[in-house]
């Protein structure tokens, strides 16, 4: 393997760890923030309702738990694992006073729960950065249950700079959240961006069914969700 690729990711691993405190900061709010919270809202999911049984969420590279802690706030199961050490610490922390919220440390290709341990497994921001994205996106459906969902929030092949650029100045962005779109679609074009064929493939062969892809942000994000395959 080329040294380059090799360096990779522990590259991405260091950036993560050093930078845990920036990214938790630039992740609590502004345009990031906004489009997870719509992205929880598109998943339509049943209220949380005392004495039920509460639905079980994993969410895949959860970096700080905010999308992790909303959910658990709204009276769902959450569990997160993250490879970072640092951001785990952050995400423990933010989240110490909620009952129903978990963390654990786990690379997404690997994931420590038996097999359809979850209803909704879910990742924000994270496809587009790991190294091993099929196997990520097999184990995201693994630890599903069979009819559960398999959500995510990634970038659409045309986030760029400067779309970013023009749609913040377009919204009337403020110059800290016009500079967190711009990093962001930096990371999207050193990384990963979807093509729909591709993101489709990608689905289809990690075992997802009855796929819904949404693009969000002016076109440059994707909403997509895919289901489990009922058992026979
Ligand atoms: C852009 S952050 C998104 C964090 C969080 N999902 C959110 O939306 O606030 C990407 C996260 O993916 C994690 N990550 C990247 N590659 C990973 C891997 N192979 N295994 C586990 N976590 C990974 C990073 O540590 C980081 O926390």
């Amino acid at each position: 393997m080329p040294l380059k690729k090799l360096l990779r990711d522990p590259f991405k691993r260091i950036l993560f760890e050093l930078g845990a405190g920036y990214y938790a900061r630039k992740l609590a709010t502004g345009p990031e923030a906004d489009i997870r919270r719509d992205f929880v809202r598109s998943l339509n999911l049943p209220p949380a309702s005392p004495g039920t049984e509460a639905l079980r969420f994993l969410d895949v590279g959860c970096g700080p738990g905010h999308v992790a802690r909303g959910l658990a706030q709204s009276g769902y199961c959450v569990t997160g694992v993250d490879r970072s050490r640092s951001l785990l610490r952050i995400a423990r922390k933010l989240g110490a006073n909620e009952r129903n919220l978990n963390f654990h440390l786990s690379a997404t290709e690997k994931l420590p729960f038996e097999d359809a341990s979850f209803d909704y497994t879910y990742a924000t921001g994270v496809i587009y950065w790991v190294e091993h994205l099929a196997a990520t996106l097999r184990e995201m459906v693994r630890v599903t249950r069979p009819s559960g969902i398999v959500a995510f929030l990634d970038p659409h092949a045309s986030m760029s700079v400067s779309n970013a650029r023009a749609y913040s100045i377009q919204n009337r962005m403020s110059r800290r959240d016009t500079r967190k779109m711009v990093t962001w679609a930096t990371s999207a074009q050193l990384n990963r961006r979807f093509e729909e064929t591709e993101l489709r493939r990608l689905l289809t062969d990690a075992g997802l069914v009855s796929l819904t892809l949404e693009q969000r942000l002016g076109g440059m994000v994707w909403f997509g969700q895919g289901i489990v395959p009922a058992g026979d």
